[in-house]
């Protein structure tokens, strides 16, 4: 259902690029969320622009308030009744702050913002303690560069709109060692995660 919808909206997550062995994000998210649809009272998202996936999100899940997050402020058109932009950057840590205080429990929350693994890390230290399910980082291609092979100030819209001093590059030694202790602390029984899944480009702690 998620990939027709994904379809619908045509994001991304639903795309042949976007897949491995013939699943697409969509059809791996749906694995895990079709029983809980229903019972998810809050998603955030982000990440937002093009409003593709925020408009998924509000179809699949009937009961949630849908939270975008963007440093791009042209993200604000997305707003409908259950839908709630909020500006800001993520690697801001007063931003993360102002959010972790807003937003309060979350069922879900997607990381397909800058792609910086400094970001990604930062915004998970601040928002992981409010997430009740799944915490999921996407696109780790973007990660696991060793080096900054490409431009990625410009590789999509909003990108450039970080701040100028920083590099943006990512190496792959940051993730892999976030990683490495995440997995550690599961190992040590001392995380609240029940299980980290890790899919093409996809990784997701889940609390059981
Ligand atoms: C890949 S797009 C999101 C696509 C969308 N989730 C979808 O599937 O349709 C990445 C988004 O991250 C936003 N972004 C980039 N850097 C950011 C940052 N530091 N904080 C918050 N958002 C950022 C960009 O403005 C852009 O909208």
């Amino acid at each position: 259902m998620l990939q027709a919808l994904g379809k619908k909206y045509n994001t991304d997550k639903s795309h042949p690029s976007h897949s491995f062995q013939g699943k697409t994000y969509c059809d791996t998210y749906d694995r895990y969320f079709r029983d809980i649809r229903h019972e998810v009272k809050c998603v955030v998202e982000i990440g937002v622009l093009g409003g593709s996936s925020i408009k998924m999100w509000e179809e699949y899940f009937p009961n949630a308030v849908i939270y975008g997050i963007d440093i791009d402020d042209r993200a604000k058109v997305y707003e409908s009744e259950r839908i709630k932009i909020i500006i800001g950057d993520q690697n801001d840590a007063d931003f993360l702050l102002k959010i972790k205080n807003e937003i309060g429990n979350i069922d879900i929350l997607i990381d397909d913002g800058s792609h910086i693994n400094r970001h990604i890390i930062h915004t998970y230290s601040v928002l992981k303690d409010n997430v009740k399910k799944f915490y999921i980082v996407e696109d780790l291609a973007c990660s696991y560069e060793s080096n900054n092979l490409h431009d990625i100030r410009k590789l999509w819209q909003g990108q450039d709109l970080n701040d100028e001093n920083d590099d943006l590059k990512n190496y792959r030694h940051e993730i892999v060692d976030w990683f490495t202790k995440e997995i550690e602390l599961i190992d040590g029984k001392d995380t609240k995660w029940n299980a980290i899944h890790f899919h093409n480009w996809i990784m997701m702690f889940e609390k059981l």
